[in-house]
């Protein structure tokens, strides 16, 4: 890999500081929604009027997080890491700068549309069709600039992590086109191209991938640079990375069904799923132990280096929860646990233990390179790592214990095989949980605002001599 970044000024290194600043604030944006409708959920009086109830500030989470904080880290990465791995400059700085204010502009498009209410009721895919295709093209746009990068490169092979990039944009654009053909009604209005079950099951081929290819292959991508690039060693195995790859690209095209179990869907389709999704377990935890062996002999460095300690937790929760998705898969485990909290705490040990802590960590790395001088504060990075991974182990036991209750609760019968417990029962025995939830959840926005005045003051703050953990 080339040296260090400051010392090739051909690359466009303004664009990733921009794309990772603005992650950093949709991040802090992201959990503050988050941690509303958390409290919201614990005291329903807190859904103060019609634009702001739980109902529409919802979707404006979900896609702040995964589409905003998560959107501007993987393009903050990928620019800077194609950059480094092609040891050309990007293709186009044109292209990258218009991906930048498009990609902003669809981020403040849905930060009306959601609380006015427009929106097509397909999770993950609410946004309403002048910004769908909007959405295409600022990611074609990503996606063109990436490749030409590639196309230009000085190195003679592409390192692994563009590969799972590019595989994340090649798949991510065909399955937003495909999931949001719709016929327009009025400007803020559409209707689905697809009807009953084709469409249950287009939306769900679109939602698994989105977090299958957004939440994981990119986020592998980042895992595939900044783990070998933080511990200053070279990655476990090649070889085993380029099997991860294509076992990923291949499996998780086949997992959308198992979102739809005991649903009109064919039963074989939701079996298909299943299956598919165990045997995602095998290369899922080969990229995690790749990760994690790639520190084999140098785990001392974890004793004090605060970014490192992020990469590596956060590959203990991909594993965990790349674990508990493919048991959740499996009819039986979903019957249990299907409309139930254990799948928001499924959810949130992967978004918060897995996307956000190697996110974290890569921003953390990007900053002290980019502004070419020390954190602001390490002990500050420390904070931020012990309150983020306490309120992320916080958030999802309360959501486990909750979820599972709430299931076993609804399917207890007694003698006479009545129900034993009334809905209303359900929702009170959850309560002290969405309270705990919302308190990790604060711990979580807290570790955030945390960061985001580290990075500020670091980006202030004139050169310092360099403290032992973040040597480069
Ligand atoms: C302070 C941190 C966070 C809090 C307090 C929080 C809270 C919540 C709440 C209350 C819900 C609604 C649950 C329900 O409908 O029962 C939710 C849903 C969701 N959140 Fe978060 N969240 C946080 C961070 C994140 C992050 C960082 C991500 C992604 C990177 C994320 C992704 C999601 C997703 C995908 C859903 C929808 C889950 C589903 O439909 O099954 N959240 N969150
Ligand atoms: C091999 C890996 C994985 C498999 C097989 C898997 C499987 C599942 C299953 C079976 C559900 C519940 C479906 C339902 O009952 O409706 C689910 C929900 C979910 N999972 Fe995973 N999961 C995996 C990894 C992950 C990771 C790493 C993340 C986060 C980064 C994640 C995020 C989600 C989200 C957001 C949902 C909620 C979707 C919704 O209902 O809105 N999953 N997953």
């Amino acid at each position: 890999m080339a040296g260090h970044p400051t010392e090739n000024p051909g690359y466009n290194l303004t664009i990733v500081k921009a794309f990772a600043l603005c992650a950093v604030v949709y991040l802090v944006v992201g959990a503050l929604v988050g941690d509303i409708i958390a409290w919201q959920l614990s005291f329903p009086t807190l859904n103060l009027n019609e634009y702001l109830t739980f109902g529409r500030l919802r979707p404006l989470h979900t896609n702040a997080v995964i589409f905003a904080f998560g959107g501007c880290t993987l393009m903050a990465t990928a620019f800077y890491v194609v950059q480094r791995t092609c040891a050309v400059p990007l293709w186009s700085n044109r292209m990258a700068w218009f991906t930048f204010w498009g990609w902003n502009l669809i981020i403040v498009s849905a930060v009306i549309s959601f609380p006015m209410g427009w929106t097509q009721g397909k999770e993950y895919a609410e946004l309403e069709w002048p910004i769908d295709i909007l959405i295409a093209v600022v990611w074609l746009s990503y996606m063109f600039n990436f490749i030409m990068t590639i196309v230009n490169r000085k190195t003679s092979h592409i390192y692994v992590a563009n590969w799972f990039f590019l595989g994340m944009m090649v798949m991510i654009t065909y399955l937003h086109v495909v999931n949001s053909l719709a016929i327009p009604v009025t400007m803020t209005k559409s209707y689905s191209l697809f009807s009953g079950v084709h469409d249950a099951m287009i939306q769900w081929w679109w939602g698994h991938n989105a977090v299958g290819f957004f939440l994981t292959a990119g986020f592998l991508g980042i895992m595939y640079y900044f783990i070998p690039k933080q511990a200053d060693l070279p990655i476990f195995s090649y070889r085993l990375s380029v099997l991860h790859f294509w076992a990923l690209m291949f499996g998780y095209v086949w997992l959308g069904a198992h979102h739809l179990q005991y649903t009109a869907l064919p039963d074989w389709a939701g079996s298909l799923g299943a299956a598919v999704s165990l045997a995602m377990i095998v290369p899922s935890w080969g990229g995690a132990v790749n990760g994690l062996m790639t520190l084999s002999g140098a785990w001392h460095k974890l004793r004090d280096d605060y970014v490192l300690r992020f990469l590596v937790v956060s590959l203990a929760f991909y594993a965990m929860s790349t674990f508990e998705g493919p048991v959740m898969s499996l009819k039986t485990v979903n019957a249990l646990s299907h409309y139930t909290d254990w799948t928001i705490g499924h959810v949130h040990s992967g978004a918060l233990g897995w996307v956000v802590m190697v996110s974290v960590g890569a921003i953390y790395h990007l900053v002290t390179r980019l502004w070419g001088r020390e954190i602001y504060s390490v002990s500050l990075v420390n904070t931020h790592f012990w309150i983020h991974t306490i309120g992320t182990v916080i958030y999802v036991c309360a959501m486990w214990v909750s979820g599972i209750m709430q299931g076993l609760m609804w399917r207890a019968t007694d003698d006479y095989g009545n129900l034993a417990y009334t809905f209303a029962e359900t929702v009170v025995a959850m309560h002290p949980y969405y309270v705990l939830r919302s308190v990790g959840g604060l711990l979580v926005l807290f570790g955030a605002l945390i960061m985001l005045y580290n990075v500020i003051m670091t980006i202030r703050t004139a050169d310092q001599p360099k403290p032992a953990a973040v040597r480069v």
